[in-house]
C-alpha cells in the first residue's frame, strides 16, 4: 500500500519550540508514522524565539499574500529537513517577531492567521496531503475553513481532517468580531453547530464541529472530557461527537529518551538499579544534599501550576518532610506560590529538600535517572509525559488516577506481585500521603522493590503502538 500524505499542524514542536507536552508529540509522532511509511509533514510558525541554528538551516520555499478581511498579510513559506520529516515554517515578523509565544492582546488574529496561511500554503504546494492533522485551538481553524472558504476548491475537494484535544482548559476563546473581521464569516457560523460559544467565538469547538475525527491523548481522558467537571463546558458538545471521539495515548521517543544513551548522565544505565543509583549518588553530591545511597529520592519535574496538583503538596509537604527520611528534588517554574513553597521547604529541610526554579532539559534527565520515585499527582492530566520518561529511567511513578495517568500506571499489589506504580483516586492530600509512605514502606522491601522495576522495564510507551491506532484512524476518515 501506498504511504498517505499526513499534514501535521500545532504551535510547537521540539527541538525548534517548546513550552508543553504538545511540542514532544508533535516532535516525535511524525518519525512515528515515517516509520510505519507514512508520508508526514509539520507546519509551524516561525517564531523568532526558535534558535539561529535551525533558522540558519531553513531554506525559503516561496511568499505569498494571507486575507484576513481588509487586511493583505505577507507570509514566507521555508524549510527543514529533520530527520528526514520535512518542517514547513510559515514566516511573517509582524505576528511571530515576539520574545514570548503566547500571551499578546492579538493571540485571536496571529492564529487566524497562522490557519489560513496554512490553507493557502497547501495550495501552492507541489504535494497534497491526504488529512490534515491538528493539534490544540491553534489550529483549530483549519477543518472550520475547509467546509468554508475553501470547500468548492479542487484541491481541497477529498482532503480530511483530525483534530487532537491535547488540553481542554486552553479553548481558543474571542469576541465575535474575530469572525467577522478577521475570518471573513457571517452570522451562520455564531451558532451552536459553528463557533458560537457563550456569545463568544470558540476555535475550539469550531474544531470540534468540523473535524472528521476528533481524539484524545488517552483513552481516560477522552471518557473524562464528557462529563461537566472536566468538560470545560464543551462536555455537552463532546458528548454529542462521541461516535466521532477516540482516546489515543502518547508514547515517548524510546531512542531519545534511553538512560543508556542519554549524554545528559554521569552514568548510563538500562535495567540495573545499582548502575542506575550512581546517578543518585552524583545528583546528590551536585545538589549539596547528603550523599547517601539508602536514602529514597522523591523527584518532581513539572511545569508549577494548579493542573498538577501543587496544592495537595502544598498541604503535606512540611508533614511528610517532618517524619520521613527521603529527598525531595524539584525541577520547573510556574506560579509564584509553588515556586516560593518549594524554596521555603528547601530552607527549613535543606538536607531534604532540593528546589531547582528553572528548567533546563539535561538537568531534568539526570532527575529522572537519580530519583527512585517520581510524583505526579495532577488534578487532570490528558495524558502526561514525565511518568512517561520516569518508567523509561526506573523512577516509580506515584500518581492520581486521572487522564493518561489511570492509563499508563497500575498500582503495585504486593499479594499479586502486579503493577507498575503507586497510584491514589480521589484528590486529596492524605490519600497522596499515604500512597508516597506506600511506596516508602516498599521502599525498604528490597525484593519486592526489584520485582517492581522489573514490571516497569516491561511496561514501556514507545509510539509503535499509537502511531499505528492514529494510521487506522486517519484510514477511516478516508472510507
Ligand atoms: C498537554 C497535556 C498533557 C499531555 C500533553 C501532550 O500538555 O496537559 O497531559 O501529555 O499535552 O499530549
Amino acid at each position: 500500500m501506498i504511504g498517505l500524505n499526513i499534514l501535521m499542524t500545532g504551535s510547537e514542536c521540539t527541538p525548534f519550540i517548546k513550552t508543553g507536552g504538545l511540542a514532544d508529540v508533535l516532535g516525535s509522532l511524525p518519525e512515528a508514522l515515517r516509520d510505519e511509511g507514512e508520508d508526514v509533514r509539520v507546519v509551524l510558525p516561525k517564531y523568532q524565539e526558535i534558535s539561529e541554528e535551525w533558522k540558519l538551516q531553513m531554506q525559503p520555499l516561496f511568499q505569498m499574500n494571507v486575507t484576513l478581511g481588509w487586511r493583505n498579510q505577507y507570509a514566507g513559506i521555508e524549510m527543514i529537513e529533520h530527520n528526514g520529516v520535512t518542517i514547513y515554517f510559515i514566516d511573517n515578523e509582524y505576528y511571530f517577531k515576539r520574545s514570548n509565544l503566547y500571551g499578546y492582546g492579538d493571540e485571536a488574529e496571529r492564529f487566524v492567521f497562522f490557519n489560513r496561511a496554512v490553507m493557502e500554503m497547501i495550495k501552492q504546494l507541489e504535494w497534497t496531503p491526504d488529512v490534515i492533522h491538528c493539534h490544540d485551538w491553534q489550529s483549530g481553524l483549519i477543518p472550520v475553513f475547509l467546509h468554508t472558504h475553501y470547500k468548492d476548491d479542487p484541491v481541497f475537494e477529498h482532503m480530511k481532517t483530525v483534530f487532537t484535544i491535547h488540553n481542554l482548559k486552553y479553548q481558543g476563546i474571542f469576541s465575535d468580531e474575530v469572525l467577522y473581521d478577521l475570518m471573513e464569516m457571517d452570522e451562520r457560523m455564531m451558532s451552536p453547530e459553528g463557533l458560537e460559544f457563550y456569545g463568544d467565538i470558540n476555535f475550539m469547538k469550531g474544531a470540534l464541529n468540523f473535524a472528521d475525527r476528533i481524539t484524545t491523548v488517552s483513552e481516560t481522558y477522552a471518557k473524562e472530557i464528557q462529563t461537566p467537571y472536566y468538560g470545560e463546558n464543551l462536555d455537552g458538545v463532546l458528548r454529542s461527537k462521541a461516535d466521532r471521539l477516540i482516546g489515543i495515548v502518547n508514547g515517548i521517543n524510546v531512542n531519545d529518551y534511553d538512560p543508556l544513551k542519554d549524554e545528559a548522565l554521569a552514568f548510563s544505565y538500562r535495567s540495573s538499579l545499582t548502575k542506575k543509583c550512581h546517578n543518585k549518588l552524583w545528583l546528590q553530591k551536585h545538589l549539596g544534599l547528603p550523599v547517601r545511597s539508602d536514602v529514597p529520592m522523591i523527584g518532581i519535574v513539572s511545569r508549577l501550576v494548579e493542573q498538577k496538583g501543587f496544592d495537595l503538596i502544598a498541604r503535606i509537604i512540611d508533614e511528610l518532610l517532618d517524619t520521613e527520611d527521603i529527598q525531595l528534588v524539584v525541577l520547573g517554574t510556574g506560579d509564584n506560590d509553588y515556586e516560593q513553597m518549594f524554596e521555603w521547604a528547601q530552607g527549613k529541610y535543606p538536607e531534604k529538600m532540593s528546589a531547582n526554579i528553572l528548567f533546563s532539559e539535561s538537568f531534568s534527565r539526570q532527575v529522572y535517572a537519580a530519583s527512585d520515585m517520581f510524583l505526579m499527582p495532577s488534578r487532570f492530566e490528558p495524558c502526561g509525559i514525565g511518568q512517561l520518561i520516569a518508567l523509561r529511567y526506573l523512577s516509580v511513578p506515584i500518581v492520581r488516577e486521572t487522564g493518561g495517568l489511570a492509563d499508563t500506571v497500575h498500582s503495585y499489589n504486593e499479594q499479586t506481585g502486579d503493577g507498575n506504580g503507586f497510584t491514589f483516586t480521589n484528590y486529596n492530600a492524605h490519600d497522596m500521603l499515604f500512597t508516597i509512605r506506600r511506596s516508602l514502606e516498599l521502599y525498604q522491601d528490597k525484593e519486592s522493590w526489584e520485582s517492581l522495576i522489573k514490571n516497569i522495564t516491561k511496561s514501556q510507551f514507545p509510539w509503535k503502538y499509537s502511531a499505528n491506532r492514529y494510521r487506522e484512524v486517519y484510514t477511516e476518515t478516508m472510507e
